[in-house]
């Protein structure tokens, strides 16, 4: 019997709180992940998929993960990655968190009128990093500007075999939205425009070319 193909997905925002009832977070809404994780379940992958809050259904089939923040992300990755023979990032993890976070709901007059910041991990490239041999790492890359340099520089340093760029200053695509356009860049050099279609569509042309 041959093995199946593990794939692991991530998707939907991260939250990063403030304090109980505060937090810092992106549009995202989950639709590119689901996507692409309810057509890799239909080319009959095994597909973990890392969900952030998003008020989506699993696909059928699918094991579903829970998380909120970028911590607890990259935890729940770092668990599965093992195992994964391809990973795609479609998750729009907060780069910051607040350096402190209040255990109780800060009142109106305390709220502070600054916040000081820190750096979340980059999970993708922690997992390029540690990768083993013939696992495949996909990640997206969210642009408003100068949106194909700044892709291929994300692809080169964080180490991905593609990159998915959408350009997320388009209202009719991207965050939120049923529609998708996307250019898929490879790290041997391939620019592929896979059109602007449903994310059902894109993630199957993203499947057809990362996963032949
Ligand atoms: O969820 P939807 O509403 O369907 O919207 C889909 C989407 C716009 C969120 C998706 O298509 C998309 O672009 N996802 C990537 C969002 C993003 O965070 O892009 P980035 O360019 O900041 O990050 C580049 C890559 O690094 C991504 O694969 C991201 O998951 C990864 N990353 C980023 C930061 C971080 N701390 N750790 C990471 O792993």
């Amino acid at each position: 019997m041959t093995k199946k193909i593990q794939c692991l997905i991530s998707a939907g925002p991260t939250r990063e709180w403030i304090d109980p009832v505060r937090f810092i977070s992106n549009p995202s809404s989950g639709k590119m992940g689901y996507a692409l994780a309810e057509e890799a379940v239909a080319r009959g992958f095994e597909v973990d998929l890392v969900s952030g809050p998003v008020s989506l259904s699993a696909p059928p089939g699918v094991r579903l993960h829970l998380v909120v923040t970028a911590d607890e992300m990259e935890k729940t990755m770092r668990e599965l990655f093992d195992r994964a023979h391809l990973v795609i990032m479609t998750a729009a993890v907060c780069d910051h968190r607040p350096r402190k976070q209040w255990s109780e709901k800060l009142s109106k007059e305390d709220f502070p009128k600054h916040l000081e910041w820190v750096k979340n991990n980059d999970i993708i490239r922690g997992l390029s990093a540690e990768r083993k041999n013939g696992q495949k790492i996909i990640g997206f890359a969210a642009e408003t500007t100068n949106t194909m340099a700044h892709a291929a520089e994300k692809l080169a340093s964080k180490g991905l075999d593609w990159i998915a760029m959408n350009d997320v200053a388009d209202k009719n695509i991207g965050f939120a939205s049923d529609f998708n356009e996307v250019t898929l860049l490879s790290r041997s050099g391939e620019s592929i425009p896979l059109g602007r279609k449903s994310k059902k569509e894109i993630a199957k042309g993203i499947l057809d070319h990362v996963w032949p």
